[in-house]
């Protein structure tokens, strides 16, 4: 792919929202002043802030999606039977039809699946690979005493590289460790679509396919993290020779009926602002797995969930495999993309799915990575413009139980996740155009040191000091 290349609407080149506004919930603007006090007050830390005191809030695109009047609508027809509701079984028969897996559990959201799998198939001793594992997916299978490995491709670890499927996971590394490790240590290999923790950076079918054969060929189960299976779709459906005149839901079903099971939050491309699935295929595991369920987060047909969650859940599902829908998502992350590029900004590329990352080694090369230069960025865009973001870097990936403040990560990365049909042009216009100012005077930003700090999940309590 080249840089630069924009993908239009017939020739037409102005994004236009596929939705119209019913309902808007104000945006309270504060100063640079009181921005300042704030983030005092917050030691540094974003995750400190109330949401009240931010502009634009790009800290996730998980739970914040702005549903639709037919999600709305459904809420309103939950139906709040403890066993067996309607809303139970439209909701089991949209994930069934979509992804084809035998088993069905809803919980709360990602984590919990997370947790219920990995107290299952985890444990001391156990290897489980993934392209890059999010930070709750690493948390859960490190607590379960197992060991998780990320091994994506070795250009996925460079931002200026521009290949269409930055996401995947490296064959030859997978192989290497099975050699290693033994495939009896391995209870599962994982894949991120898309990976969230290197850019949003889609994974193509191509290398689904062959990550299966090798789990095939070892008798290791193939597993599916889908938080963001649209978005990868319809990725695979731009990027994926031969994939063009295929539909997103097309390409989805692929996806899925590779996996031996998966784990969705479908805070993400579920469009819903809370709720996840557990799925397998596996019946002996699926049994153990209800009963977990029926331990933490209730009976199997709720699993932690009111009826109307349930039903958006339901809803969303559909909305989000709709192509208008996805073609004005995946373009209007990419013109936020194509934007930051041209005024000199180095981002994650080419941009991803549901968010733009920023390469903060490259914006502030003043600062080391062992005073945070990511969470420098964070500050700065805060203090300039009341915008949130997040740092996915060293902040968040080093270890914290070194004497140090950190061991590095492989990159240090500002992510602006935009949440799902929250925020029209004029919102990202803004963020542009703040995004360049606090570039140009870059030189501005200060390094940060970590004054207090948790063992595990560091990133959402740890207080911070500006290295004058
Ligand atoms: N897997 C991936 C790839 C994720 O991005 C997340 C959450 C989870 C699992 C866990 O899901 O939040 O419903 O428990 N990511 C959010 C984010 C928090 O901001 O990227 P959850």
């Amino acid at each position: 792919m080249k840089r630069g290349q924009l993908s239009t609407w017939g020739d037409l080149r102005t994004i236009i929202e596929p939705f119209k506004i019913k309902m808007v919930e104000p945006i309270k603007f504060t100063t640079r002043g009181q921005r300042e006090a704030i983030l005092q007050r917050a030691h540094f830390n974003l995750f400190q802030i109330a949401a009240e005191d931010v502009i634009i809030d790009l800290l996730t695109d998980s739970g914040t999606a702005a549903m639709s009047s037919e999600q709305w609508a459904g809420m309103l027809r939950g139906d709040e039977s403890y066993a067996g509701a309607s809303s139970w079984y439209r909701f089991e028969k949209v994930i069934r039809d979509l992804t084809g897996m035998k088993h069905i559990l809803p919980t709360h959201q990602g984590r919990a699946s997370e947790r219920i799998l990995f107290e299952l198939v985890g444990g001391e001793d156990k290897v489980i690979p993934n392209n890059n594992h999010f930070d709750t997916t690493r948390a859960n299978i490190e607590h379960s005493g197992a060991e998780a490995v990320d091994l994506v491709i070795d250009e996925g670890l460079e931002a200026s590289s521009r290949l269409p499927f930055k996401g995947n996971l490296d064959p030859s590394k997978l192989e290497a460790l099975i050699k290693k490790v033994g495939a009896k240590r391995i209870p599962l290999c994982l894949v991120t679509v898309t990976n969230n923790s290197n850019g949003g950076q889609p994974v193509s079918l191509e290398n689904l396919q062959q990550i299966k054969a090798i789990c095939q060929r070892h008798r290791i189960p193939f597993w599916l993290d889908a938080c963001r299976f649209a978005e990868n779709a319809y990725l695979i459906k731009q990027r994926e020779e031969g994939m063009g005149n295929l539909s997103a839901r097309e390409i989805a079903s692929k996806m899925f009926a590779l996996a031996d099971g998966a784990m969705i939050s479908a805070k993400k491309d579920g469009l819903a602002n809370i709720g996840g699935i557990l799925m397998m295929q596996d019946d002996k595991l699926a049994e153990k797995a209800n009963n977990l369920l029926i331990l933490t987060e209730g009976f199997v047909t709720y699993g932690g969930l009111a009826g109307r969650d349930l039903e958006a859940m339901a809803q969303g599902f559909t909305e989000v495999l709709e192509e208008d829908y996805l073609r004005y998502r995946l373009r209007s992350v990419e013109y936020l993309g194509e934007h930051l590029l041209k005024a000199g900004v180095q981002i994650v590329e080419p941009p991803g799915g549901h968010a733009i990352y920023l390469d903060a080694t490259s914006f502030c090369p003043h600062i080391p990575p062992d005073h945070f230069p990511a969470q420098a960025v964070v500050c700065g865009l805060y203090r300039h413009a009341g915008i949130r973001t997040v740092e996915i870097g060293s902040v968040m990936f080093g270890a914290s139980s070194k004497a140090e403040n950190t061991t590095k990560s492989p990159m240090e990365l500002v992510r602006l996740a935009i949440p799902r049909r929250v925020y029209t042009q004029s919102h990202i216009d803004y963020v542009i155009e703040a995004v360049v100012k606090v570039h140009q005077q870059k030189e501005k930003l200060k390094g940060l040191r970590i004054v207090e700090q948790t063992s595990a999940l560091r990133h959402f309590t740890a207080k911070f000091e500006e290295i004058a």
